[in-house]
């Protein structure tokens, strides 16, 4: 079993935070997953032309294209503490940043290098779990987004899981959960994100599931009063 288990480690570190050849092909192998997940995190946040959008372990920076392509005049800005991530992100969006409506930078969640009310948006796609403490990471998106500023984070697995998972997901979800409990690798529900939102200053904080999709997609948003 080492044998399977040594390259998901290395595969599931990755995601955590991608680094030098592995991580290269990690970000482009979550461009692939992540897509739908990420149509559907769009549709949920609806995207007003102007948005200045912040998106928080943008990773290799489909989201920040997906929603750049949605909005002819706001500005995007991808931040991830990942510096192979920061590269991919620029390299695939680099006419929309030579256009000067893209920034792509190497930062931490955990403190956000953003003036107060500097956005209109801040998204975090796929990224929560991993985030050494999660109220941190509220707080400062909060701090940085405007009033009545939207922040919405999305998960592919989640404890809103249902149906009947297949074998491959069964697996991966037993993987994930021994970690969380060994690592703190954050798996929650949809409850569970709008009362920690609630708790960092947000209101109106709601979450749409898709219970079947994946290990259970959540995506949580809350306004900035
Ligand atoms: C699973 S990937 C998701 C990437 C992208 N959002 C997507 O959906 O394809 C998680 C990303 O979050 C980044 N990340 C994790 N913790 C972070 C932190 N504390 N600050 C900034 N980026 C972080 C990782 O480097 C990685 O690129």
């Amino acid at each position: 079993m080492g044998v399977i288990h040594k390259p998901l480690e290395l595969l599931e570190d990755n995601f955590k935070k991608p680094t030098g050849f592995s991580g290269r092909l990690v970000g482009h192998l979550m461009t692939v997953q992540h897509r739908t997940l990420t149509d559907w995190t769009i549709e949920q946040m609806g995207i007003a032309d102007g948005d200045d959008i912040l998106d928080i372990g943008c990773g290799s920076g489909m989201a920040l294209g997906l929603m750049a392509a949605r909005n002819a005049t706001g500005t995007l800005t991808g931040i991830d503490y990942s510096p192979v991530m920061v590269g991919l992100a620029g390299k695939r969006n680099a006419a929309t940043i030579r256009a000067g409506r893209m920034t792509v930078q190497h930062g931490d969640a955990m403190n956000l290098p953003f003036e107060e009310a500097s956005f209109d948006q801040v998204t975090a796609i796929e990224t929560f779990y991993f985030w050494p403490d999660a109220m941190r990471g509220l707080k400062q998106a909060h701090r940085v987004l405007r009033p009545g500023g939207q922040m919405v984070v999305t998960l592919e697995m989640s404890r809103e899981a249902s149906g009947k998972p297949s074998l491959v997901q069964r697996y991966f979800g037993r993987r994930f959960t021994e970690r969380s409990a060994r690592e703190g690798l954050r798996i929650v529900s949809g409850a569970d994100l709008t009362g920690m939102l609630t708790e960092a200053g947000f209101i109106d904080a709601r979450f749409v599931a898709e219970p079947t999709r994946s290990l259970g997609w959540v995506c949580a948003l809350a306004r900035k009063p």
